[in-house]
């Protein structure tokens, strides 16, 4: 029998907020990075990768800011191999209890001729440079084979050598494109251990993206052969296909701990929790069948698996959805609930809001239970994650009047308040949806076009909560609005508003330059 004491720890890298939020169309705001930050350092996620402080000073401003809230994780900013790069990662890292520099560059033929048109030796020399010019700014310095496991094997074994020679601490091992295997991942792994020198003095981490479905696979495949840092996001997100998901690499530690003898520092309670709070910041809806943390990961519909459920819950069940964060009896609250049955509640649903956030939550669960007879625990958490979306953002709703019917042209009256000035409107459109978005159209023009207009209903039944989300277009730079609210109408315009908001935030992102020397 496997006890505690004989489980090997493995950290926990999370690229959420750097990784993750590359993915096409994902765009957070500086307080929802913070919000996610502080949820990650409370779930206990050992590193929490902020961002990319030279590819944006929106970046710089997130890595600078969580540098500072985060309690108890490392702080990493990535940077490339130019000195440019690893000086302002270094800056933005400044007020970090733990600060760790990630700096990469690419090892493999195909990126060394094509992207960065140098040579062995020069890619040898830059990765000396870089691990020794990060090391001047913090004792932890990650070091990362852009495109790892397309790389020649002797070549990767060279430059892993220079980097841990130069000072490296941890040596991340990328399947940058998503083309490994479990079985080849783990050969490149026992293969550096086995044959760089001085392998045994440091931390060999996984990063694994999933464009074959493999990236979890892969990434356990890399624990088993010595790997103690996995690189992972929540809900997988991130360029492309994504990267390996956080939650299904803790849970299945977790549960298969009988023939993976790993532990994490991750309160699972707070997986669920984590993933709701990613898939509305970025406007991502989570798969309904996703692994772990989808809608139906603990639902059971055939006749034969209710039956063996009620007998038995292992007949069907390999975790407890509580361990994950999914509470099977929810206490629904109503109209004359209290500010203290609804504090409780967000307490037993993970959120914990200061006073301002609290009451405004309040006064909006208030309004909904007016509108609603059951408020349930998915109409509060849309109504909180709304709160923390909406909160913030540079240009806000401020009122909207809808007119539409049989034989009636539809039309629609907007307030809109733009860094701080309230702009109004009245539009027609060919119908309701459309008088809105032209109506925000006039009020904040722009050029963006939209690719994609959804509505999800929160719960079930006529009165439930609409969640709409709104894709728009800019120059090739995609974003996801999201919004929910009882009047589906206004829950569009929120969400076109809130798609806008980011769009102003990913404007600012530079499309990062193709070099990356070290000078
Ligand atoms: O996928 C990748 O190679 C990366 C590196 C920057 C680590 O994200
Ligand atoms: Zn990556």
């Amino acid at each position: 029998m496997t006890t505690n004491k004989d489980m090997q720890p493995i950290k926990i890298f999370d690229t959420t907020l750097r990784d993750g939020e590359q993915s096409p169309g994902a765009a957070m705001t500086h307080e929802e990075k913070l919000q996610i930050a502080e949820l990650l350092d409370e779930m206990g996620v050992d590193v929490i990768e902020a961002g990319f402080p030279i590819s944006s000073q929106g970046d710089f401003r997130a890595v600078t800011e969580i540098s500072k809230i985060v309690k108890n994780a490392s702080v990493c900013g990535l940077s490339r191999a130019g000195f440019k790069d690893i000086d302002r990662a270094g800056e933005a890292l400044k007020g970090a209890k733990r600060p760790r520099i990630h700096t990469f560059i690419s090892t493999s033929p195909v990126h060394m001729k094509h992207k960065l048109q140098m040579g062995e030796n020069a890619v040898l020399e830059a990765v000396g440079a870089s691990v020794t010019r990060a090391r001047n700014f913090t004792d932890d310095v990650e070091w990362s084979a852009e495109d790892a496991t397309r790389t020649v094997p002797d070549f990767l074994c060279r430059c892993v050598e220079v980097a841990i020679h130069s000072g490296a601490t941890v040596i991340n091992v990328p399947d940058t494109v998503g083309y490994s295997t479990p079985q080849e991942f783990f050969d490149i792994i026992t293969m550096l251990r086995e044959r760089v020198p001085n392998a045994d003095k440091v931390i060999f981490s996984t990063h694994c993206h999933n464009d074959l479905g493999l990236a979890v696979a892969n990434s356990l495949a890399g624990v088993l052969a010595g790997a103690r840092q996995v690189e992972c996001t929540i809900n997988g997100i991130g360029e492309r296909a994504g990267n390996a998901a956080l939650e299904e690499i803790v849970m299945a530690l977790k549960v298969r701990g009988d023939i993976m003898p790993f532990s994490t520092n991750i309160n699972t309670k707070l997986l669920s929790r984590a993933s709701k709070m990613v898939s509305n910041v970025t406007g991502f809806p989570v798969q309904y069948n996703k692994a772990i943390v989808g809608k139906n990961a603990f639902s059971h519909e055939s006749g034969i698996h209710q039956d063996g459920m009620l007998k038995n819950v292992e007949t069907y069940e390999i975790m407890r959805p509580e361990d994950v964060g999914v509470h099977s009896t929810s206490l629904m609250l109503g109209k004359l609930s209290g500010r203290h049955a609804f504090r409780d509640k967000l307490e037993a649903m993970g959120y914990v809001l200061a006073n301002d956030a609290f009451e405004d939550a309040f006064r909006r669960f208030k309004d909904l239970a007016d509108k609603k007879k059951h408020v349930f625990d998915e109409d509060i958490a849309a109504l909180v994650d709304d709160e923390i979306v909406r909160g913030h953002d540079a240009i806000t709703l401020k009122s909207i009047r809808v007119q539409t019917g049989t034989g009636l042209k539809p039309t629609a009256e907007m307030t809109l308040t733009v860094a701080g000035e309230d702009r109004s409107i009245r539009t027609e459109g060919d119908g309701p949806v459309d008088a809105i978005f032209k109506a925000v159209r006039e009020l904040y023009p722009h050029a963006a076009t939209l690719q994609l207009f959804q509505i999800s209903a929160v719960t079930e039944g006529t009165d439930a909560q609409a969640t709409v989300s709104v894709r728009l277009e800019e120059n090739g730079r995609t974003v996801t609005g999201k919004a929910s609210d009882t009047d589906t109408l206004a829950a569009a315009g929120y969400a076109y508003v809130n798609a806008l908001n980011k769009l102003l935030v990913k404007r600012e992102k530079q499309a990062p330059e193709a070099l990356t020397v070290a000078r």
